[in-house]
């Protein structure tokens, strides 16, 4: 059946196939959810976890950037996901890059973007939230994290940008079932800003505060860029960021956002070319994706939560990615190129390769390969 809507979709610029699909989506969430619920239905106490004080039905979740307005929130958990991640949303509105800057690499079964945090802003995401979460996030549908990051502004910079990220955090945090701080951002000239220690250290001190005053449980964690190459033995960058993570009680990490280079495609030249800068996403990032991973549980010592998303298609993908030390995934390539039952079929798959392995439940298999 996706095969048909992909084969339509393809067709179009893949920025308004996004569009018509969320359309779609956003239909199907008023109109329709009992005839969206039996096709994509299907939980098992196998795949149950308490994460973060959460209770998550099952460990596949939407990544960050498929939602970023925040406009679809019932509909995931319509499609059966165990937890949507919206955003990232900034302090102040923004258009994002100009058009086109999202591609497709079929061959690569990978997109190329730079969409460059096109959002509504915090206040608007805030409002539409609350009708949907509630003021405290309580009546929402299904687990929600909500990704934050630097208004696209060069001008805001240094002090001025730790205050971006608590503006949004004040409106936000409070409907949040955990915040992500995209501090990896490749499409705005100063979207990696944060991944410098100084500046991580201000950021985190400020939101810490802030989440103390407000009297917030709200988990933090933080979303990292991909290795440069997938032989990571010892990654500085990486160390840096978990030690001053671990002194402020950073919750989790979430391994990883797209890439910017272009190792390894088969996407002829030219057209990499022609298509430009861009976080690379998809299939030819999971070995790095995984690679991080590891490295990050070997180093966090399995003690904190880690979400591995990147190139995740298949369930013996996302398998392998909570042998690797993820407590969750997420999705966001793989559901451009498989359609929304690759949520289902990882969940089903899931539980059969558990079973075959004689393991009880996904928390069984969390960092075994690592
Ligand atoms: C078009 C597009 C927009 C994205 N926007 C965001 C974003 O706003 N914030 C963010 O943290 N990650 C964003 N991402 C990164 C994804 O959340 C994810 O980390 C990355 O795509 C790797 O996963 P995948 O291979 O399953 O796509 C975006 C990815 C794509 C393809």
């Amino acid at each position: 059946m996706y095969a048909y809507v992909r084969r339509l979709l393809f067709g179009l610029d893949p920025e308004r196939a996004h569009h018509l699909g969320l359309g779609a989506a956003r239909l199907a969430q008023a109109v329709t959810p009992a005839l969206v619920d039996p096709l994509f239905e299907y939980e098992h106490a196998r795949l149950r976890q308490t994460v973060w004080g959460l209770d998550l039905p099952n460990p596949v979740g939407l990544a960050a950037g498929f939602d970023k307005n925040a406009r679809l929130i019932p509909f995931w958990k319509h499609v059966g996901f165990g937890f949507a991640e919206v955003g990232s949303v900034s302090a102040r509105r923004s258009k994002g890059n100009p058009r086109p800057r999202a591609f497709r690499l079929p061959e690569d079964r990978a997109l190329i973007n730079r969409m460059g945090l096109n959002n509504d802003g915090a206040e608007r995401i805030a409002r539409r939230l609350r009708k949907v979460v509630g003021a405290n996030g309580a009546k929402s549908p299904l687990p929600l994290g909500i990704n934050l990051a630097k208004t696209h502004d060069p001008a805001i910079m240094g002090e001025a940008a730790v205050e971006d990220f608590r503006q949004s955090f004040r409106l936000l945090a409070p409907m949040a079932g955990y915040i992500a701080l995209n501090i990896s951002c490749p499409n705005t000239a100063e979207g990696k800003t944060f991944e410098d220690p100084d500046a991580l250290d201000a950021l985190l001190a400020a939101l810490f505060a802030e989440r103390k005053a407000m009297g917030l449980l709200v988990p933090i964690l933080l979303k990292l860029s991909p290795p440069e190459t997938e032989k990571v033995v010892y990654d500085s960058r990486v160390e840096e960021i978990v030690a001053i993570g671990r002194a402020h009680g950073v919750h989790g990490y979430i391994a990883t956002n797209t890439a910017s280079d272009r190792q390894g495609l088969r996407t002829d030249a030219a057209r990499l070319k022609a298509i430009g800068p861009g976080g690379l996403s998809g299939a030819p990032l999971a070995p790095r994706a995984t690679r991080l991973l590891r490295y990050l549980y070997r180093l966090t010592e399995g003690r904190v939560p880690l979400i591995g998303v990147g190139g995740i298609a298949s369930a013996q993908d996302a398998y392998e990615r909570l042998r690797s030390g993820a407590t969750l995934v997420q999705l966001y390539t793989g559901l451009v190129y498989e359609g929304p039952g690759l949520v289902k079929r990882i969940k089903e798959g899931l539980v059969r390769l558990l079973e075959q392995d004689g393991y009880g439940a996904v928390r069984d298999i969390i960092g075994l390969d690592a």
